[in-house]
């Protein structure tokens, strides 16, 4: 299989093509190995757990955002994605049959090849101020029903990845916007009985709740099924119920 990779050094940016052999079960992350390791050991791309639970090599595949080390060579081909295309997503002329396309993250400053700058992403994460303060009285282990437990679990499951968040057009369009990853984890301490804040507010701005447009990109890229698009449209009619009781 051939692999047309970004390249950028700082200076210039271009693509690069390389052969990589065939083998039952090979995932990108290990497509990209053997080029480092063989062809061109100044490729550069960020990796750790190699088992879709750091969230460091999410990058875009055949311009869809995934996971490289949980995305297999053989299988990019075949799955078809039903994402809503804009600019970046675009499948323009550099997608063909003949070659699988890497590329960095969308909307995320590159440092090098397939390495983006997570800063934007994590400066969005810690606008929600993510972490529990607790309710007063509380002198144990905080004990939680089971089953509001389960309705977290969703939003717990992000591993931090931002493949949602170089899928969606609103990133793309506004400067500003909080991001699904973001958002979705404010929706999970909103709806967490250990905390005694009301925070819903933190994300109640043209930046926030209010940018979604519901193209439901990071709910189908999201390798963890965490569902953003479904916490900001909870938020938003708590939000709006709450004003028509004023
Ligand atoms: S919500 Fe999903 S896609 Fe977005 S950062 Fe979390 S794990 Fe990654
Ligand atoms: S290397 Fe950790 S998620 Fe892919």
């Amino acid at each position: 299989m051939r692999l047309r990779v970004y390249r950028y050094d700082g200076k210039e940016e271009g693509y690069d093509d390389f052969t990589v052999p065939d083998k039952e079960g090979q995932t990108v992350l290990d497509a990209l190995f053997f080029i480092q390791e063989e062809l061109d050991d100044s490729l550069s791309f960020r990796y750790s757990c190699r088992g879709a639970v750091c969230g460091s090599c999410a990058m875009l595949i055949d311009k869809v955002p995934r996971l490289a080390c949980r995305t297999q060579v053989q299988e990019v081909k075949e799955e078809e994605v039903d994402i809503a295309r804009y600019q970046a997503l675009e499948e323009g002329k550099s997608v063909s049959d003949d070659h699988i396309l890497i590329e960095p993250l969308p909307h995320l400053e590159v440092k090098k090849d397939l390495v983006v700058d997570m800063d934007k992403f994590f400066e969005n994460y810690g606008k929600i101020e993510p972490w529990i303060e607790a309710k007063k009285g509380l002198e144990k282990e905080h004990l939680m029903d089971p089953k509001r437990v389960r309705e977290l679990e969703d939003y717990t499951n992000c591993i931090m990845c931002a493949a949602c968040f170089g899928s969606c057009p609103v990133n793309g369009e506004k400067e500003g916007y909080l991001g699904p990853a973001a958002l979705a984890k404010l929706y999970r301490f909103h709806k967490d009985p250990r905390d005694k804040r009301e925070r819903l507010y933190l994300a109640d701005h043209e930046n926030g709740w209010w940018a979604c447009d519901f193209y439901t990109n990071c709910r189908t890229v999201c390798p963890k099924d965490v569902p953003p698009n479904l916490g900001i449209g909870n938020a938003r009619r708590e939000l709006e119920s709450e004003e028509d009781e004023d």
